[in-house]
Order: C-alpha cells, then structure tokens, then sequence
C-alpha cells in the first residue's frame, strides 16, 4: 500500500456530508482562531497514517502536532480509554481514585529521580500557568525570566511567556516577563536578580523554529537559579516523552530542574498535562493552592497510564534515538544540494529544515501533491514531529516528498 492509496482504510462519507460541507460547517461555528489546511476533514488514524473523509491516506510527520507519540490510535490506548469509559469518566479532585492512583506513581517512576511529586492539569498552557504560581509560591518572589523566540502557550500566564509579539501585542498588558536571547549567558546572568521566582526555557525551541539549547547556557541557567534563590523550570511540552531521544530534553544537558511542565505526549494524544516538581516545592503547597475539575480525570489517567506502559514496554524511547539518527541520515543525504535549504538541525524526531524561503508554500505542497504531512515552526521552518513509532520505510515516504518539494525544480 502507498501513501497515496485512495481505497484501503477509507472511512464511510455520510451521503449529506461532502469534505467542502463538513468543513463549512466547523468553520461557521468553530472558526476564526485556527489557519487552516484548505478543507481537508480528517476522520480515522492509525499508526502514522490518517485518513480524510474522503479515503485520502496522509503520512503524518507531525504526530497530530506533536501528541500522537504512540502512533494514531495505539491498539492498548484506544483499549485503555474504552474500558475506563465503561467503569467511571467522571471522579472529583477530593476523591483518591484508583487509576489516578496508578498513573502518578507510573509517572513518577519515569521522571528524574529528584521529581518527586505531580500535579495533572489538562494542557500544556495550564502546566506553565501551574509552574508560575507554584515558583511564585515556593519562592515567595514574583520575577519571570524568559528566552526570546520561546512558545509557552496561549493563557494571558502563558502568553506573558512566550515571545513572539504577534501573538502577544493584542492582548497586554501581561505579567511583567524579562525575555533574555536564548542561549545568552550574559544577557541571563544580568536579567536574574533577588526578586526572579523563575526563569524557564525549553531545552529546544519548538514553534520558535527548533532552536538548539546549548548546554553551557542550559547548565548556567541552573547554577544562577541555585546561586540567586529562583527555580528553574523547564518547559517539556514538546520535548518530553521521549521526543528528542531521552525521556525529557533537559537530561541531554545533565540538569536538574526545580519544575518541568508536560503536556502533548503525555497521554498519547489524550487531553493531558503536568507539573512535576521537586520535595522543596512541594513543601509549599496548601489544599486550595491550586486546583482544576477535569486534571486527573480517570479517563486521561487511563490513557496516561496506558500511554507510559507502551513508552516502556515498546521501547520507544530507544527508538526514537536510533529512528532519530536514520531521519537525519536521510535527511542529510536527500536534501544536500537543495538550495532552498539553509540548515538542517534537531535532536531525536525533532527535525527542523531551515529555508532561505518562507515553508508556507512548500507545506501545502507537500500534503496537496504528496499527501505528507508536516509542521512550520516559525516563519521559514519546516518541521518535523513523527510519532516515535515511525517506521524505516515511512521515514523513506517522507524524505523523498520532502526531497521532491524542496527541489529546485519544485513538485
Ligand atoms: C513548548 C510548548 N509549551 C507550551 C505549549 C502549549 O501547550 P497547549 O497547546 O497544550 O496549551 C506548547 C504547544 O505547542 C509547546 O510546544
């Protein structure tokens, strides 16, 4: 079968429901805040693959933005959350619940040793709201530092994170956030002071453009938190979960992070994230600290623990090293001589082809004509965010559609 396969996995079209109407339809109640791909109506996934409404087989490079780690739709996920659903969906906060139960001590097996302790939110944004309160808390002190072309989140707490104006100026004034260049030490080391609670980064910048960390900015980030008394909190949104080829990103620098935040992989593509933190920030916290109805629901739970489980027992964390170095080989390899392409960069499935161009067009050319899907990051970016369960052969489909709309001579 081939990507371009047009029968096999086709998913039924209701008679009244064309792709053109299914997508009128979302965009007259649902729409205004999302660019979207032309009218494609995805309906079915499995593995990397996902089909539209139509039948049309893409080859997903993005695991649906970086959460479908396992693969679409994982036979143990999918099992998973069916179960729970028929036993409970529902259990509050001020109620222990067994799957609960199950999935933080999971969770806590495979964080750092030195992060002790968990609190489940349901997005990546409300973990970064959750690691401010939580800094402020434990610090007693109210200063935020930042890196500039950082992605933290839409939240007006988020928001103050991240850097990029557009999507800032509307809505200030934010809280009061210092962004410092990445990898700047200088620049870090003047912007931290007696009243910085946090400074935050992300060991690679996603949406900014996957923007390598270095590590000797990473490791001072953590040595001016210890000398001045802020936490350093670690934004493992897209990196975690074995994204780059460990567990979480910030272990390719030796750190130790005070907070880091989770979401995205965490529950397989589940609606899921976290703050997991240290013994000490843990000392400050009260019931009433914080809190949120649907964090720890048992049916992200389930998915979370299911999720962890196949993370473990297919060992896909390996995988994603070893899968990891042959993208880049191939990448190298097909796209040496494209003068489209200014740098090729990354770490595990985490690939970012800069352009001297703007990868809009290059995108849309690479779902219309090759029904390969993939992500920008930034303005000139293209990037790339498989699930971990990518195949050689798949990693072959991709390249060479990538390969083909990169060349010079296009298509
Ligand atoms: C590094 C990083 N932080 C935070 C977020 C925000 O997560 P969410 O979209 O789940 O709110 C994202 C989302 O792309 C991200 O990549």
């Amino acid at each position: 079968m081939t990507n371009n396969d047009e029968t096999e996995g086709a998913a039924p079209v209701t008679a009244a429901q064309s792709m053109a109407e299914l997508a009128a339809m979302e965009e007259q109640y649902a729409g205004g805040t999302t660019a979207r791909r032309g009218d494609v109506v995805m309906a079915r996934g499995e593995g990397c693959w996902m089909w539209d409404v139509e039948g049309r087989r893409y080859l997903d490079l993005t695991a649906g933005q970086g959460v479908a780690m396992l693969g679409h739709s994982h036979p143990a996920l999918s099992a998973a959350i069916a179960e729970q659903a028929s036993r409970l969906i529902a259990c509050p906060n001020f109620f222990y619940n067994d799957v609960r139960a199950r999935f933080v001590a999971k969770l806590v097996e495979v964080l750092p040793d030195h992060l002790s302790h968990v609190f489940l939110s349901n997005s990546g944004a409300e973990a970064i709201d959750g690691a401010i309160k939580y800094a402020r808390l434990a610090t007693g002190r109210t200063g935020i530092v930042a890196t500039m072309r950082s992605f933290h989140g839409r939240t007006i707490g988020a928001l103050s994170l991240t850097w990029e104006p557009k999507y800032r100026k509307p809505f200030a004034p934010l809280l009061d956030v210092t962004h410092v260049p990445y990898n700047n030490v200088e620049r870090l080391d003047a912007a931290v002071d007696e009243n910085t609670a946090m400074v935050i980064v992300e060991p690679v910048q996603g949406e900014g453009g996957v923007n390598m960390g270095e590590a000797a900015f990473m490791q001072a980030a953590q040595r001016i938190c210890r000398e001045r008394g802020a936490l350093l909190v670690v934004d493992e949104i897209q990196t975690g979960f074995g994204r780059t080829g460990h567990w979480f990103g910030h272990e390719h620098f030796g750190l130790q992070p005070d907070i880091i935040c989770l979401a995205k992989g965490i529950g397989g593509g589940f609606p899921m994230g976290a703050l997991a933190y240290t013994n000490r920030v843990h000392t400050a916290l009260y019931p009433g600290a914080h809190g949120t109805t649907f964090g720890g629901n048992p049916l992200a739970c389930a998915a979370g623990l299911a999720a962890l489980e196949v993370y473990q027992r297919e060992e896909l964390i390996d995988r994603a090293a070893e899968m990891g170095q042959m993208l880049f080989d191939r990448l190298n390899a097909a796209l040496a001589n494209r003068t489209v392409v200014r740098e090729i960069r990354g770490l595990g499935l985490m690939a970012g082809i800069e352009l001297r161009e703007r990868v809009g067009p290059y995108l849309r050319a690479l779902m219309e004509e090759h029904a390969v899907l993939a992500l920008p990051a930034g303005s000139n970016v293209l990037r790339l965010l498989p699930p971990l369960v990518i195949s050689a052969e798949e990693i072959e489909i991709g390249v060479e559609a990538i390969a083909r709309v990169l060349s010079d001579e296009g298509g």
